[in-house]
């Protein structure tokens, strides 16, 4: 990655930046106010370790209005989704366990677990099965040491999203081998689907679900996510939680309940928009010569292949030369090779330049 990082701080002033993990939107009003407001009125101190009860209690109905019953005792709110993600993994893997992780997939999850002497163990989305899981091939890499399975729907980077009977048949693929399934669903509203969005939630007791306010309120820089799970593995997480950051951040667990109260029209809107987003960015990725795009289904990512006689390192630096910035495939497992992702978290004007560039560039090649 400080590759990459290093290939971005390159980057000419005025290049259009499609690297972006992050919506290009602001809070939604009311969630800005809540916010000065709440460090107006001095709720400015540490909070309980598991955060405020009314925002976990919020959030328990929300899930068991959605997918299965939840509490209080089910919710424990965290500095991000990433925190949640890192101490799932310090909590429940042991020395020497495996771990099922996505190859593409976000970069945290091989590390968390080596943080916790685990092993990764790579399963692949492959674009030639629409970036799904293979079954077979997830089973046929289960051994007595794998712990848990980590999956990511919407995905970043490949931007799908899990139909019914795909997590049907994970759920029923981890049940079958005792396996906690580790799901991140930070992207779960960002969806175009005409299916309802499946959560792994309620379906099976051994979960821990991961999700963020980051991006639903566009509101990254505020650190807050949260987890859910069983009463028991909360117990246990809580400690963790506790050593390594004591509590979540206050004023913002009490502007994200505002959101989670009166947002839904502002989350509405910025999923139209990336939606708008999605078609055109697709459309036109499709029409480069040697570009390969299956439209994304969730999230605010592109991950198209190409068959150009470079690595996707090349492609991105000389798509930097010109004032292009994206993200080689490589940066997210070694199956990300041959791709770029392309965030659409930037105006349909910078979208349309960027694909003006990538368009040349694609000629030049030729
Ligand atoms: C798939 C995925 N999970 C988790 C996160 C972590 O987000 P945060 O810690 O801001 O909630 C990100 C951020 O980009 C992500 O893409």
């Amino acid at each position: 990655m400080s590759g990459i990082r290093k290939m971005f701080d390159a980057a000419p002033p005025d290049a259009v930046n499609l690297g972006l993990g992050e919506p290009d939107f602001n809070p939604p009003e009311m969630v800005k106010e809540a916010l000065f407001q709440a460090v107006r009125e001095g709720f400015n101190k540490y909070g309980p370790t598991r955060g405020i009860i009314p925002l976990r209690d919020t959030i328990a109905r929300i899930y068991e209005e959605r997918y299965g019953p939840a509490s209080r005792d089910n919710v424990m709110i965290s500095v991000g989704g990433s925190e949640a993600l890192a101490v799932a993994a310090l909590t429940l893997y042991e020395a020497g366990d495996e771990v099922l992780v996505p190859n593409p997939g976000f970069v945290l999850y091989a590390q968390h677990a080596r943080m916790a002497d685990a092993r990764p163990v790579f399963y692949s989305l492959k674009e030639s099965n629409a970036f799904l899981p293979d079954f077979d091939e997830i089973e046929s890499k289960i051994t007595r040491r794998t712990t848990a399975l980590v999956v990511n729907s919407p995905s970043n980077p490949t931007g799908t999203v899990f139909p019914r009977k795909v997590v049907d048949r994970l759920v029923k693929l981890a049940l079958d081998h005792d396996l906690t399934i580790i799901s991140d669903e930070v992207y779960d509203q960002i969806q175009y689907l005409s299916e309802p969005y499946t959560s792994f939630w309620g379906r099976l007791d051994k979960v821990i679900v991961v999700n963020s306010f980051s991006k639903i309120f566009a509101m990254t820089g505020w650190r807050l996510g949260y987890m859910l799970g069983e009463k028991e593995f909360l117990t246990e997480a809580d400690k963790i939680h506790y050593h390594l950051v004591a509590c979540a951040p206050t004023p913002p667990q009490i502007a994200a309940l505002k959101g989670l109260q009166d947002g839904a029209a502002d989350v509405a809107a910025m999923v139209r928009e990336f939606r708008h987003r999605r078609d055109f960015i697709v459309k036109y990725l499709r029409s480069i010569p040697g570009m390969h795009c299956v439209p994304p289904t969730g999230a605010f990512y592109a991950f198209p292949s190409f068959d150009w006689d470079m690595t996707d390192v090349e492609a991105a630096h000389g798509l930097l030369q010109r004032g292009l910035l994206c993200t080689p495939g490589s940066a997210f497992g070694s199956l990300g090779k041959g791709h770029l992702r392309f965030s659409f978290a930037n105006s349909r004007e910078n979208i349309g330049r960027a694909m003006t560039i990538l368009s040349e560039f694609a000629h030049d090649l030729q």
